[in-house]
């Protein structure tokens, strides 16, 4: 091997990762993932978003389907980005003690876009106007801003939104076993949400 290829390979760990983006959605995020993983496991609780998932990623030969009954593989990451909120307080206690059985040594739960108890509705629209509006997207902001809003009105009318406090969360996670950290910055474009890095107890 020459000296180039050993050192990309001592430079880049980035194949050995594995990752599961748990209620993955479309799968729009779950792309830009793939490219930082070896291999990325994609779940959603929605057959519906799992068909979608499974086309948007079809190209990306490093991406499975996972099944969340599934014990036997393990996670250096497990990402829920933007679901808690539609979970029940039941629902995340019991998948928090799933994540904390399939975490790898050294491994992390992250949990972001969590809502903040009684969080403004309008402070979401702003980030996501100004997110668009700094990509150039002007009418595509508006469009979005108002798919925003009726997705709440909806929850609103069928089911309030899931949003424990730092608190509450901390003692979920606590129960399953992993400690909270949490970021300064949230790591999507609502800057008024909140990422929390959940990890093992003894690690
Ligand atoms: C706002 S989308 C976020 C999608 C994706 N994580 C993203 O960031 O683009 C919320 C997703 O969570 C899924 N979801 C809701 N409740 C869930 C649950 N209990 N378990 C797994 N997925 C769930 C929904 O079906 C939906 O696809």
């Amino acid at each position: 091997m020459c000296d180039g290829c050993s050192q990309e390979k001592t430079s880049s760990l980035e194949h050995l990762i594995q990752a599961l983006d748990f209620g993955c959605g479309y799968g729009i995020t779950s792309r830009p993932l793939a490219n930082q993983v070896g291999r990325l496991w994609v779940w959603d609780q929605a057959e519906r978003m799992r068909m979608f998932a499974r086309r948007h990623l079809a190209d990306r030969p490093n991406v499975n389907e996972w099944n969340d009954t599934d014990s036997t593989t393990h996670f250096d990451i497990i990402w829920v980005n933007s679901v808690v909120q539609y979970m029940c307080e039941p629902s995340l206690a019991t998948r928090l003690v799933q994540f904390a059985s399939l975490l790898r040594p050294g491994g992390c739960v992250v949990l972001s876009d969590l809502i903040p108890p009684d969080h403004p509705f309008r402070k979401d629209a702003l980030s996501l106007l100004w997110f668009s509006l700094r990509r150039g997207y002007l009418m595509r902001a508006f469009v979005r801003t108002r798919a925003v809003a009726n997705q709440y009105t909806d929850q609103k009318t069928k089911a309030s939104l899931y949003t424990p406090s730092a608190k509450r969360l901390t003692e979920l996670a606590s129960a399953a076993g992993l400690v909270v950290r949490w970021l300064n910055d949230n790591l999507s474009h609502f800057r008024h949400r909140r990422t929390a890095i959940l990890t093992r107890a003894t690690s």
